[in-house]
């Protein structure tokens, strides 16, 4: 040993000693809870593919909200799942359509006591499960963004606080924060999904939502995980364009992405450890192959050591109650 007097062990020595010298911290703070909402259900149906994860009636709604309340988690996302798809996923932005419906019923009854995030797209609305027009085979990029925005100002105008545009449509930010200014609603938030990469990881969800494309895939909208220089650049411009939080999504095999993002443009980072990223350790402890607990906190852990400052996590609140033991 070239050092024999540095002992690094001696910091490791107790239990004590070793939460002094802990440098990442995992809190109840940093979580978001996305929730799936159906239509034209009364009782809760779970999602065989996210083993404890459900697909709620609005019904159930405020009963969920108060177990995230009393659990200290700050944030809940919104997913839809309406009753009907057309060509031009119109049931997004309907006034009454179903996550409308979900963020009036949240707002009225807990005002301020958990921040109301909610999903823009247009997959779970649309027959072919793109994400945005599609004409001749094609996804049309500015017809989307019209629809994009009429959806984002229509969950402002329900009360959401930040709207999260997860198409990858380009000029998606800008189109959004535009119609959220013209019609008064330049104070509700844009977290962007920045760097969103076209994923198996979304397999679950895609199961849970009914989104699954119909024909082709994602790849000419979402991006090419082997390319870290254009998700910087996607990025960028997001910031330029006036996001307010900057997400990179999967989470647990884009580390770098999230530090990177991180360390370069000083943003508010969302990570966003997705369903597969859920099922995988859910799957493996069932097995008893993992301690699903273990592997949890060491996941989330990662993911905030990385550089995020919010994880947005169906293990929120199995999570909450673990990082307090
Ligand atoms: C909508 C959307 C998806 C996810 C979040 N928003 C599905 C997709 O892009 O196919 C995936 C979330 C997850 O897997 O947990 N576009």
């Amino acid at each position: 040993m070239s050092f024999p007097n540095v002992r690094m062990r001696r910091i490791r020595k107790t239990n004590q000693l070793r939460d002094l010298v802990r440098e990442t911290r995992l809190s109840v703070k940093d979580f978001v809870y996305p929730v799936f909402i159906k239509e034209g259900i009364s009782k809760p149906e779970p999602i065989e593919s996210m083993p404890g994860q459900y697909r709620l009636p609005i019904s159930n709604l405020q009963n969920e909200i108060d177990t995230l309340v009393s659990l200290n988690i700050p944030g809940v996302l919104i997913f839809g799942i309406p009753e009907k798809k057309d060509a031009l996923g119109s049931s997004a932005y309907h006034d009454d359509g179903v996550v409308q419906q979900a963020i009036k019923h949240i707002k009225e009854a807990n005002g301020d006591k958990i921040t109301v995030f909610s999903d823009v797209c247009l997959c779970q609305y649309t027959d072919h499960g793109h994400c945005g027009v599609v004409e001749d085979g094609k996804i049309i990029n500015d017809k989307t963004l019209e629809l994009m925005t009429k959806t984002a100002v229509s969950h402002a105008k329900s009360g959401a606080d930040i709207v999260a545009p997860s198409a990858m449509m380009d000029g998606q930010v800008q189109a959004i924060r535009g119609g959220l200014d013209k019609f008064g609603y330049s104070d509700v938030a844009i977290m962007a999904y920045a760097a969103k990469h076209a994923s198996c990881f979304y397999g679950p969800f895609r199961d849970a939502a009914y989104s699954a494309p119909s024909f082709g895939d994602r790849r000419n909208y979402q991006m090419d995980y082997s390319n870290p220089n254009e998700a910087l650049r996607e990025v960028e411009l997001d910031v330029k364009e006036g996001a307010d939080i900057v997400m990179v999504k999967p989470a647990l095999a884009y580390l770098d992405l999230i530090h990177r993002v991180k360390t370069t443009f000083n943003m508010p980072t969302a990570a966003y450890c997705v369903s597969g990223e859920y099922s995988m350790i859910k799957a493996a402890g069932k097995m008893g192959w993992l301690n699903e607990k273990a592997a949890t906190i060491e996941v989330l852990t990662a993911i905030k050591r990385a550089g995020a400052d919010m994880i947005l996590t169906y293990f929120a609140k199995e999570a909450a109650q673990w990082v307090q033991d």
